[in-house]
């Protein structure tokens, strides 16, 4: 049997994966630690432009003197800062390509103690901050007629897991808000997806993750390994390439086979 010839020749050219983020310009929100971090030295070292976006200045800073990045110090409840981040990106990059969504907190509190205030902060940074960038940034991608939106959200919204209704209410929000977004902003060829990551292991789990946990996670998956912040960014450099052009909308779920649907 001969070879397989055209057109998978030229397919295999146009897939090869070096250079598939080169020169995209892309803001990581809550690039300062753990998996934006990562994300943003994944998508540097592939060659992309990254805008490290932080509340906490240094660590901004910090990870875009790694990835030879633009620091951004900004707040995700505070539009302003927000707004002045992404025209500060535009004004030295010229242009957006992928938005990352990626800050969050994440405290534990039971229900019936969670007071007003902290339901409100877990949603104005994890959901209302996704809403804020996604609109400030939405009209240049509308522009340029392209443009990927990834949203974080957490497997915790499959799972349901206790001391988290206000985290799982929001992240359950976020996944709701990409699959709208694609819908609106699909004719402008502009991607909204979403990624659930499982249990990643990032330095802030250390301060409420027990070692026992720890195993505990490694048990309930499929995978028999901790997931590393690099799991995370790989999909998100997948989800921010053109090799998921076809896809918008979409809900991917990075937890190591824990949850299967
Ligand atoms: N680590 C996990 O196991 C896990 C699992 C599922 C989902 N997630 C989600 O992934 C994302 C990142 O988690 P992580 O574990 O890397 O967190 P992390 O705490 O290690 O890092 C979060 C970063 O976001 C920044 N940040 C927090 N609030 C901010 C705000 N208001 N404005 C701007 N920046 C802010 C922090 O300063 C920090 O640098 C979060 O949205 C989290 O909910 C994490």
């Amino acid at each position: 049997m001969g070879l397989w010839k055209s057109p998978a020749r030229e397919f295999r050219q146009d897939v090869t994966l070096d250079g598939v983020l080169h020169g995209k310009v892309v803001i990581v929100t809550g690039g300062g630690a753990g998996i934006g971090e990562a994300t943003a030295l994944f998508f540097s070292e592939q060659g992309a432009k990254v805008a490290v976006l932080d509340r906490n200045g240094d660590s901004a800073r910090r990870t875009a003197e790694r990835c030879q990045g633009l620091a951004l110090q900004a707040d995700m409840r505070d539009r302003t800062s927000l707004a002045a981040a992404v025209e500060r990106t535009l004004s030295h990059y010229g242009r957006i390509d992928v938005l990352v969504n990626n800050a969050g907190i994440y405290p534990r509190q039971a229900f019936v103690d969670i007071t007003e205030e902290q339901w409100d902060e877990m949603h104005d940074v994890n959901l209302k901050g996704t809403f804020r960038m996604c609109q400030l940034v939405a009209p240049h991608m509308i522009r340029q007629r392209a443009g990927k939106i990834i949203n974080i959200s957490s497997v915790t919204f499959f799972l349901g897991v206790r001391l988290l209704s206000h985290y799982v209410a929001a992240k359950g929000g976020v996944i709701g808000l990409t699959r709208v977004l694609a819908k609106e902003l699909g004719e402008f060829n502009i991607h909204v997806n979403c990624i659930t990551p499982g249990a990643i292991q990032t330095e802030s789990e250390k301060f409420f993750v027990t070692e026992e946990q720890a195993r505990a996670f490694v048990e309930s998956q499929s995978l028999k390994r901790r997931l590393q912040p690099l799991d995370i960014a790989r999909v998100c450099a997948f989800l921010a390439s053109s090799w998921s052009d076809g896809m918008t909308g979409q809900t991917v779920n990075v937890d190591g086979g824990w949850v299967l649907y």
